[in-house]
């Protein structure tokens, strides 16, 4: 009597944890996408009413770091001739659309794009105008926004990207919280490229990793996707296990220089195997400008949830409890 007693107790404890699981974890996955590289990209608005996307990112601060006077661009959307503060409603609607906007530091290693950190005190001051112009609400570039949070799209220097992330969790610890990602390219050999020591800070909530341009880890129409999901799982082995990772890959077969893998491939090879992994994130694009005619994100989205393993595992043990139960 009193084992069928502490079994039901047992079965209730695990029925409210499971679904306890469910409404916190359940279903992961989303599409990521970089936005202001291109004129064609279309508004932000009609970025985030495609309902496609659960983060939107800004590309990019290109200047900043060793008292450089600080740039960004947006390419056509606006500029000198028409500033960005004008993003602002854009950006508030997204966010009012429940899409978190992040803005993105960094970009491609052209001598137009200027950034690099000299010293730590030099990444404080940094962090330090990051959080002042955007996070906070106070007048920026973008206008009076709070951003999401801020991503690391580092393709050139080494020194104090570390410190610099630290740097901005001190201010997310002691006021709002905000999202810290990085964008690194998906070789890990013999470390990663830039971002070695910032990923190492584990505090990166979101990591894209580029499985583009680098043809030892990313998809190849010859060899298939062998390297990419072995890529896929050293990743997902060395980053910390909360830090969540996704798959970025390019929108379109231009969008990057290798890499490209047709939708049907990543639906009926890549996304099966990488939504096991506990931390899987979603799948990050380059970028809107390429996603618009192919529509590569609305292809594959039906596929990119998953079901959390976490939750499965709690059901079976339930079930197994459930059994016992009947037993007794
Ligand atoms: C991950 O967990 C570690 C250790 O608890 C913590 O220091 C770090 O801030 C966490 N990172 C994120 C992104 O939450
Ligand atoms: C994109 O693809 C999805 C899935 O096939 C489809 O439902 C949607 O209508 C497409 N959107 C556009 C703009 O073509």
């Amino acid at each position: 009597m009193t084992s069928k007693r502490q079994a039901l107790v047992l079965l209730l404890c695990l029925i409210t944890f499971s679904s306890s699981i469910t409404s916190s974890l359940g279903h992961i996955g989303g599409i990521a996408i970089y936005w202001g590289q291109n004129n064609g990209d279309g508004t932000l608005t009609a970025t985030c009413d495609t309902n496609k996307y659960e983060t939107v990112i800004l590309a990019f601060l290109v200047q900043f770091g060793c008292d450089r006077e600080v740039k960004w661009n947006f390419v056509g959307h606006c500029g000198d001739w028409s500033p960005c503060t004008k993003l602002e409603p854009e950006i508030k609607y997204c966010q009012s659309k429940g899409i978190k906007v992040l803005l993105s530091l960094g970009g491609a290693d052209v001598s137009a794009y200027d950034y690099g950190l000299c010293s730590p005190q030099d990444a404080k001051n940094v962090a330090k105008y990051l959080y002042d112009n955007f996070l906070r609400g106070q007048l920026g570039p973008l206008g009076s926004v709070t951003l999401d949070g801020i991503d690391f799209d580092i393709e050139k220097t080494e020194l104090y990207w570390d410190d610099l992330a630290k740097e901005l969790d001190t201010y997310r610890q002691s006021g709002r919280y905000f999202y810290l990602s990085a964008a690194p390219q998906c070789p890990t050999e013999p470390k990663i490229y830039y971002l070695q020591k910032a990923i190492e800070t584990g505090l990166f909530d979101y990591i894209f990793i580029q499985f583009y341009n680098n043809p030892q880890c990313a998809y190849s129409p010859i060899y298939g996707v062998g390297s990419l999901l072995n890529s896929w799982d050293k990743w997902a082995s060395i980053v910390k296990p909360n830090n969540t990772i996704f798959l970025g890959l390019p929108a379109a077969s231009d969008a990057a220089g290798s890499g490209y893998i047709p939708p049907e491939v990543v639906i009926s090879e890549v996304l099966p195997y990488i939504k096991n992994t506990p931390n899987y994130g979603g799948v990050m694009l380059w970028d809107r400008f390429h996603d618009i005619p192919t529509n590569f994100s609305g292809q594959i989205l039906p596929y990119i949830k998953n079901s959390n393993v976490i939750l499965h595992s709690v059901a079976r043990v339930s079930m197994q409890y459930l059994s016992l139960f009947q037993q007794l």
